[in-house]
C-alpha cells in the first residue's frame, strides 16, 4: 500500500436510505411510516422509486463498487405485520437486479428509521412486540432478496431512533420519555438479534454512529489529562452514545456503569433473561456512521439533556473548529481515533465506515456544481481512515452519505450532502465536482499525494477577466465595483474555492489572540438577539481562548475609533452586527484585512461571511399556512423596504402565492405596532373579502390583531393572522400569535464559529439557519 493508496479490494461506495429519497410514498400499497406523519416536508423526495434505473446509472458511472440502501418496512408490510405486500418486494427485486446489473454490490439496510405507522400505533418501540415483528419483517425480506443481497444490515444508527425519536423527540415519532427512550433502545437491539436469526447464515451486520466523546480539551490533544469530574462526563456520555449498543452486541451485556443509569429512568424489567443472547448473537461486520465527535465537560448545574437522559452536569460544548454548514464541527482526526479503538475494544469484527458526509452551501452555476468544502472534508477523512488501517484497524470500505441531495429527516430538503445535486421542482440530477472527484478516488482506489493546489488572487482574476486589483475590491466588499463584475467575481471566488488571503495571512501574523465584538444600535427589536450573541460569542470565542473586546458603534466617532482599532492589528478578527439600515462600516472593517464576520446578510453582495436565517422560506412557509387552512383572500403587512430580511420575507410570501395561483395584496408600514394597526385598517378597506394577514414581523402582527378586533374582526374566525421572529409577546396575545421562529442562539453559535472558521484560513460560505414556523391560536 503506498502513501496514498488504499488496500486492494477495499470497498468503495455510497449511501442512502429509503424514507429520504424514495417518494412514492403510496406507490405500490406503502403503507404510512412514523416519518409520513412526522415530517413536515412533502415526502416525495428524489422520487427514486421511480427513477431508480437512472440513480443506478449515475452509480455505475461513478464508478461505485458497492451501494448501502435501506428497505422500506412499510412498503413490504403496509401495517408493519401481518401479510407481506409482494408490490413493495417488487420493488426492491427490480432495484437489486439494476444493481446488480451494474456491476455494483448491494448492502441492504433493514432498518433506516422509519417504522410503520401502524405498530408506532401499538406501542412503537417501547413494546416488545414490535421486535418481534422485525424479525418476521426480515425473514420474508431475506426470504425474496437473500439470493442477491450479500450483505444486510439490520438497523441503522438505534441510537437516534430510540433517543431523538422517544427521548428528546426531534425525530419520528415525537415522544419524550426517558423511559421509552431506554425501552426503545433495548427492543431495538432485541429486534437486530431476532432478525440476525432469522436471516440464517447470510452475512449480518449492524450499523451505529460512534461519536467519540471528549472535552475540549482533547479535540486539539487527545492525551490531555483529566479531572476526575470531566472523567465522570465523558465516560457517562459514551455509555450513553456508544456503549449503551456496543457492549450488549459484540460483549453480551450492558456496561456496568449504565445500568444504574437505565434502572433509574426505566427500571430493568424490559429487559429479560435471554435477551442479551440473542443480542450478541456474532455479527460479520459493524457498520460506522461518523459525522463529528460529542465534546463534553462538567458543569455542576446543567441539567440533563432530553437525548441522553442521566446526563446532569454534564454540558454540552461547541469547539472552536471549522463547521459544516449544519454547524457540525469537522474533526477528521476523531475517525481514525474511533475506528483504531474500535479495533482495540472490540476485536475481531471487521469495520466498515458505512456512512460520512457533510452538508455545505454548494455554488450551482450553468457550467456545473462547485462544492470543494465537500471534496476537502471527504479527503481529509480518507486520510484519517488510511491512518487508522496502518494501524491495524480492519477496516473494509467506506461509503459518502450521500449519493442524492435529498429529504434529511426534521431538516427537510435544506441540507445538501449529496455528491449529486437534485432539483426538487425538476428532479434533474447533476454531478457535483465532488461526484467526479470521488470516481477518481475509486478509480485510482486512493488518493494522490498532492492536494489541489490553493487557488490565489492571480487565478481568480484570470477566471473572471479582470484585474487583481478588481479582486481585491470585491473581496473587501467596496461599493465602487458595477454590480455585473462584482458577480462574475464572487462566482469565480466561490468556483475556485478561493480563501481570501487576509485571512490565511491573520494565522501567521496573528499575535493579539483577542477578538473585537462590534454592536451598533439600535437594531430594530432586536435586543434578545443582540444579548444572546453577546452571550454566546463570548463564551465560545473565550473557551477558544481568545479575549473578547466588546465595543459599541453608536456615533460617527465611535466608528472612527473602531475602524483605528482594527487597523492598528489590536485584534484577529471582527463580528460585527450592524444595523438594519445601510451603513459602511462593514465595507470599512473588512478593508483592513482583518477577517470580519456579520450578522445578517448585507444589501451589497461581498464575500464578507454572515450568518442569516431563512427569511424567504420561513414567509413561504407561513403563507402556505394559510393556503393549507383554506384561507383566500391573503394580505401581507411589510415592514420597510430597504431592510434586506423584509425584502427576502416579501419574496417568499410572493412566490408561495405566486405556486398557489394568487394575487398578492400589500400594505406598507415601519415597525412599530400603531403602524401594523394602520396598514391592517388599509387592507380591510381596500379587500373587504381578506380572510388572512401575514405580517412582517410580531410587531406588525400584534398592532394588526388589534385592528382587526377594533374592526369587528374575530380572529381566527373572520380572519387569521400571522407573524415572523417568535418574539416573546407573541405567545402571550389574544389569541395567541402564529409565528415563524428565528433561532436565535444558533445565530449567535453559527456567528462564533464562522469566525473561527475564518481565522483557521478556511474557505467560508454564508451561513442561512432555517426559521419553523409556530402554529398557535391566531390561524
Ligand atoms: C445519519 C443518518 C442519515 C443522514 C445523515 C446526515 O445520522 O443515518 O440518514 O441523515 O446522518
Amino acid at each position: 500500500m503506498s502513501a496514498t493508496s488504499f488496500p486492494e479490494g477495499f470497498v468503495w461506495g455510497v449511501s442512502t436510505s429509503a424514507f429520504q429519497i424514495e417518494g412514492g410514498t403510496s406507490a405500490g400499497g406503502r403503507g404510512p411510516s412514523i416519518w409520513d406523519v412526522f415530517s413536515a416536508d412533502r415526502a416525495e423526495a428524489c422520487d427514486h422509486y421511480h427513477r431508480y434505473p437512472e440513480d443506478v446509472r449515475l452509480m455505475k458511472d461513478l464508478g461505485m463498487a458497492a451501494y448501502r440502501f435501506s428497505v422500506s418496512w412499510a412498503r413490504v408490510f403496509p401495517d408493519g405485520s401481518g401479510k407481506a405486500n409482494q408490490a413493495g418486494l417488487d420493488f426492491y427485486d427490480r432495484l437489486l437486479d439494476e444493481v446488480l446489473g451494474a456491476g455494483i454490490t448491494p448492502y441492504a439496510t433493514l432498518y433506516h428509521w422509519d417504522l410503520p405507522q401502524s405498530l408506532e400505533d401499538a406501542g412503537g418501540w417501547p413494546s416488545r412486540d414490535t421486535a418481534r415483528h422485525f424479525a418476521d419483517y426480515a425473514a420474508a425480506v431475506g426470504e425474496r432478496l437473500g439470493d442477491r443481497v450479500g450483505t444486510w444490515f439490520t438497523l441503522n444508527e438505534p441510537w437516534v431512533s430510540a433517543f431523538l425519536g422517544y427521548g428528546s423527540g426531534i425525530h419520528a415519532p415525537g415522544r419524550k420519555s426517558a423511559a421509552d427512550a431506554f425501552t426503545a433502545a433495548h427492543h431495538l437491539m432485541l429486534a437486530h438479534g431476532l432478525a440476525a436469526q432469522a436471516l440464517g447464515d447470510a452475512k449480518v451486520g449492524v450499523v451505529l454512529n460512534i461519536s467519540p466523546v471528549m472535552t475540549p480539551g482533547q479535540v486539539a490533544d487527545p492525551s490531555r489529562p483529566l479531572s476526575e469530574e470531566d472523567a465522570d462526563a465523558v465516560a457517562r456520555i459514551d455509555a450513553l452514545a456508544n456503549r449503551q449498543f456496543l457492549d450488549p452486541m459484540l460483549r453480551g451485556a450492558y456496561p456496568a456503569d449504565l445500568l444504574p443509569v437505565i434502572e433509574r429512568a426505566a427500571g430493568l424489567d424490559h429487559i429479560r433473561d435471554g435477551d442479551l443472547e440473542v443480542i450478541a448473537r456474532p455479527i460479520d461486520l459493524l457498520g460506522v456512521n461518523y459525522y463529528t465527535p460529542l465534546v463534553v465537560q462538567a458543569q455542576p448545574s446543567e441539567p440533563a439533556d432530553p437525548a441522553f437522559p442521566g446526563s446532569e452536569g454534564v454540558l454540552f460544548c461547541t469547539v472552536p473548529t471549522a463547521v459544516t454548514a449544519m454547524g457540525w464541527p469537522i474533526v477528521p482526526g476523531c475517525l481514525s481515533r474511533v475506528l483504531q479503538h474500535l479495533a482495540t475494544e472490540y476485536p475481531g469484527t471487521d469495520l466498515m465506515v458505512t456512512e460520512n458526509g457533510a452538508d455545505f452551501v454548494d455554488v450551482v452555476t450553468g457550467e456545473g456544481i462547485h462544492d470543494v468544502e465537500r471534496i476537502s472534508f471527504i479527503e481529509e477523512h480518507l486520510r484519517a481512515l488510511r491512518s487508522a488501517i496502518e494501524a491495524g484497524a480492519p477496516v473494509r470500505g467506506y461509503f459518502v452519505w450521500t449519493l442524492l441531495d435529498n429529504l434529511e429527516w426534521a431538516d427537510g430538503y435544506r441540507r445538501k450532502f449529496g455528491l449529486v445535486h437534485v432539483d426538487f421542482a425538476t428532479q434533474r440530477r447533476r454531478l457535483k465536482d465532488s461526484a467526479l472527484w470521488y470516481r477518481d478516488v475509486v478509480r485510482r482506489n486512493g488518493l494522490t499525494d498532492t492536494r489541489p493546489k490553493r487557488p490565489t488572487l492571480e487565478t481568480v482574476a484570470a477566471r473572471a477577466r479582470v484585474s487583481r486589483a478588481t479582486v481585491s475590491r470585491v473581496v473587501n466588499g467596496e461599493a465602487s465595483v458595477s454590480s455585473e463584475v462584482r458577480t462574475a467575481v464572487l462566482r469565480a471566488v466561490k468556483e475556485l474555492g478561493y480563501v481570501p488571503n487576509a485571512a490565511a495571512r491573520s494565522l501567521v501574523t496573528r499575535r493579539t489572540n483577542a477578538v473585537a465584538l462590534v454592536v451598533s444600535v439600535p437594531r430594530q427589536g432586536g435586543e434578545a438577539l443582540t444579548a444572546a450573541v453577546v452571550q454566546y460569542v463570548t463564551s465560545l470565542l473565550e473557551g477558544a481562548g481568545k479575549q473578547i473586546t466588546l465595543m459599541l458603534a453608536d456615533t460617527a466617532e465611535s466608528r472612527r475609533r473602531i475602524v483605528q482599532h482594527v487597523e492598528a492589528r489590536l485584534c484577529d478578527g471582527v463580528v460585527l452586527l450592524p444595523p438594519d439600515r445601510a451603513d459602511t462600516l462593514a465595507e470599512r472593517l473588512s478593508r483592513t484585512g482583518v477577517p470580519v464576520v456579520l450578522l445578517g446578510k448585507q444589501a451589497i453582495a461581498s464575500l464578507v461571511p454572515y450568518v442569516d436565517v431563512d427569511n424567504a422560506g420561513g414567509a413561504a412557509a407561513a403563507t402556505q399556512h394559510l393556503i393549507e387552512r383554506g384561507r383566500r383572500r391573503i394580505g401581507m403587512i411589510c415592514g420597510p423596504m430597504d431592510l434586506v430580511a423584509v425584502q427576502d420575507r416579501l419574496a417568499g410570501h410572493r412566490e408561495a402565492l405566486r405556486r398557489a395561483g394568487r394575487q398578492p395584496l400589500l400594505a406598507l408600514a415601519d415597525l412599530t405596532r400603531p403602524s401594523g394597526a394602520a396598514a391592517m385598517r388599509q387592507l380591510l378597506g381596500d379587500e373587504p373579502a381578506l380572510d388572512a394577514v401575514f405580517a412582517a414581523t410580531d410587531q406588525l402582527a400584534i398592532g394588526a390583531l388589534q385592528a382587526a378586533r377594533e374592526c369587528g374582526r374575530r380572529v381566527p374566525e373572520d380572519l387569521a393572522v400571522v407573524g415572523f421572529d417568535d418574539i416573546d409577546a407573541a405567545s402571550a396575545t389574544t389569541p395567541a400569535l402564529t409565528t415563524v421562529r428565528v433561532p436565535v442562539a444558533d445565530q449567535a453559535l453559527a456567528l462564533a464559529r464562522l469566525l473561527l472558521s475564518r481565522l483557521e484560513g478556511r474557505h467560508t460560505t454564508p451561513v442561512v439557519l432555517p426559521t419553523r414556523l409556530v402554529i398557535r391560536e391566531s390561524t
